[in-house]
């Protein structure tokens, strides 16, 4: 199983970091414009390889897509993050050129990878490259949902004052801190809904502080999270790589489902 991560920036290391620490992959190649950047990163991540116990080579390359011809699965972080109080959605000028050029250069040396998008604004770039690659829609997938859901079982966990292991929740729709649709009637602690133990209040502040989850990291860390980030996705790519059947809230291309097409 070959993963190739592009963008070697906070958000694509931790991403590759996981990814290996999991010890399913064969090989990650880790990409980035910077020259010699992917290379470092690669390197200092390899060096943990006997300290936390994986045998997933880690490659380093500045932008010579060649290092990831046949990959598997393919991971797009590149692009720039957001600063404090800026949106995703103000990103989108900078941002397409690059997720375009990439994932078009992605393609080219592996025509079968499953696309993951991670760049933001994630929905709308994941809208883009449907448009961009001709290749079927399924196999274009933006990450988003896993995220968010964490950063709401974070938020039930925190209001119940709970173990996160006991919490199940799902975050669906937008990955914008005002198109994001936390279900909070389906919460659970331990099968029983959250709404037995918080008031509606409570509840909504919940809802509030998981919507605004990306922006309040962005204003204490004065760029955009990673360590969340790259776990969701390394969850996504896990999932798919050994065919784990699990459910993730995921941006996809609309053909017909819901009565909804192009969306
Ligand atoms: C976040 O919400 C980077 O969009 C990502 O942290």
């Amino acid at each position: 199983m070959k993963v190739t991560v592009v963008g070697a920036g906070a958000v694509g290391a931790s991403c590759a970091e996981y990814i290996a620490i999991k010890n399913f992959a064969s090989e990650v190649v880790l990409v980035d414009i910077k020259e010699g950047f992917a290379e470092g990163k690669a390197m200092d991540l390899m060096q943990t390889a006997s300290l936390n116990g994986f045998d997933t080579r880690i490659v380093g390359s500045t932008n010579d897509y060649a290092k990831t011809a046949n990959s598997d699965i393919v991971v797009v972080t590149s692009g720039v993050p957001r600063k404090p109080g800026m949106t995703r959605e103000e990103l989108i000028g900078t941002n397409a050129g690059i997720v375009k050029s990439v994932t078009s250069s992605l393609i080219e040396h592996s025509p079968n990878a499953i696309v993951i998008i991670v760049s933001n604004p994630m929905d709308t770039m994941t809208y883009l490259v449907h448009k961009t690659l001709d290749i079927p829609a399924e196999r274009i997938i933006g990450m988003g949902g896993a995220l968010d859901s964490a950063r709401f079982k974070y938020r039930l966990a925190e209001a119940l004052e709970a173990p996160i292991s006991d919490i199940d929740g799902m975050v669906i729709a937008a990955h914008s801190d005002v198109g994001m649709l936390p279900l909070t009637r389906l919460a659970t602690r331990n099968s029983v809904p959250v709404s037995e133990f918080l008031s509606e209040d409570r509840l909504n502040k919940v809802m509030e502080d998981t919507k605004v989850g990306g922006a309040t990291l962005t204003k204490l860390l004065g760029t955009s999270a990673w360590y969340a980030p790259g776990a969701a996705v390394s969850g996504l790519v896990q999932a798919i790589a050994c065919d784990q059947k699990k459910i993730f809230p995921c941006s996809v291309m609309l053909n017909g489902e819901y009565g909804q097409n192009d969306i």
